[in-house]
């Protein structure tokens, strides 16, 4: 399939693996890239400067194709070394970029002058309007469904991405709620010209995580997740679990004096006790809506060679089927 996101980050197939924290590692970001999607390295799971150029060197002996790493702006005291992580990812001849969470505007002048293409995630047609007039080359249009941080406008994906393609002129592609060849068709349908997906990777042989994570998305239906941290103004939709019903509780108990140490107990370093260590339970951790529709775990390969071969089935049987008469 031919798009002007595959054309743009010269891939294969029109499918990204969203920058996912404690995930997004090399052998996550390597066996999406190996598969012809875009495989995607998170920057700030690595932290320094050091780590993160030895990921990126990890993941580059893992794979020949194309990678991008995610830079997330998060609202922080002690805010990583942004502009030496950048210099990192340029350095090590890193094409694609995806950026999230607050705007990217000052890191796209050496970005462009290295040649890396830039990919903005955001959650409102007119973030994603001001991604293209600072110069972003793409966006990922992340609907109310999305696993992670769907901003504070609940839009879901059915509006949200015809929305932005009456707007955009550059490239976008959707995300949240993505699963399969019904999204992928579903999406292109819309106006985007790919997906982005980020919880149902996570349920792949080759994601890095713990087994339980991975049984925990699959026993997940469309119903176990909730939002968190809305009086924050920091919503993130995450896996139901007991610790998340505590912080829910506090949430209600504490209306408009809710703070965000409050809730530290069931937020603040709980990545690495899920993911690496198989606690589930540890506290929240983002995930989608779409774990519903999530019931195995095949490998990236496997799962994105299904969507494609499917979504030349459902465009060139199911849906062209319906204009035979
Ligand atoms: C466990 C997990 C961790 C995530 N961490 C990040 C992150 O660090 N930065 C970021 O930009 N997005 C992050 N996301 C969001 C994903 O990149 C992607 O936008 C989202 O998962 C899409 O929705 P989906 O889960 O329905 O596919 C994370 C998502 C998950 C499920």
């Amino acid at each position: 399939m031919k798009t002007r996101i595959t054309e743009l980050l010269n891939i294969e197939h029109p499918i990204i693996q969203g920058g996912m924290h404690f995930v997004g590692l090399a052998e996550m970001a390597a066996a999406v890239s190996n598969a012809g999607g875009l495989g995607i390295i998170t920057g700030l799971t690595q932290g320094t400067p050091e780590k993160l150029a030895a990921e990126i060197a990890r993941c580059q002996e893992m794979t020949d194709k194309p990678i991008g790493v995610n830079m997330t702006f998060l609202p922080t005291l002690t805010p990583p070394d942004y502009p030496a992580l950048f210099k990192v990812i340029i350095d090590s001849g890193v094409k694609v970029v995806e950026t999230a969470g607050n705007n990217p505007a000052q890191y796209l002048p050496m970005l462009k002058e290295a040649d890396v293409k830039v990919i903005h995630k955001c959650t409102a047609v007119r973030h994603a309007l001001k991604a293209q007039s600072i110069g972003c080359d793409a966006v990922s249009v992340d609907g109310f469904e999305c696993g992670g941080h769907p901003g504070e406008d609940d839009i879901p994906n059915f509006i949200l991405l015809p929305r932005a393609a009456e707007e955009l002129e550059i490239p976008f592609v959707a995300s949240g709620g993505m699963a399969d060849a019904r999204s992928l068709v579903g999406a292109l349908s819309m106006g985007a010209e790919g997906i982005n997906m980020g919880t149902r990777f996570i349920a792949t042989k080759e994601a890095p995580v713990h087994e339980n994570v991975k049984q925990a998305i699959l026993n997940a239906s469309e119903l176990d997740t909730r939002l968190v941290m809305r009086p924050l103004r920091n919503t993130e939709r995450v896996l139901n679990n007991p610790a998340v019903e505590r912080l829910l509780q506090k949430e209600k108990d504490l209306g408009s004096d809710l703070k965000f140490e409050d809730i530290i107990d069931e937020v603040a370093g709980i990545y690495p006790k899920v993911m690496i260590e198989g606690e589930p339970e540890a506290g929240a951790w983002s995930c989608g809506m779409v774990a519903g529709l999530i019931n195995d775990i095949p490998t990236c390969k496997e799962l994105i060679d299904q969507i494609m071969k499917e979504s030349e089935e459902i465009i060139t049987n199911r849906l062209s089927g319906f204009l035979k008469n």
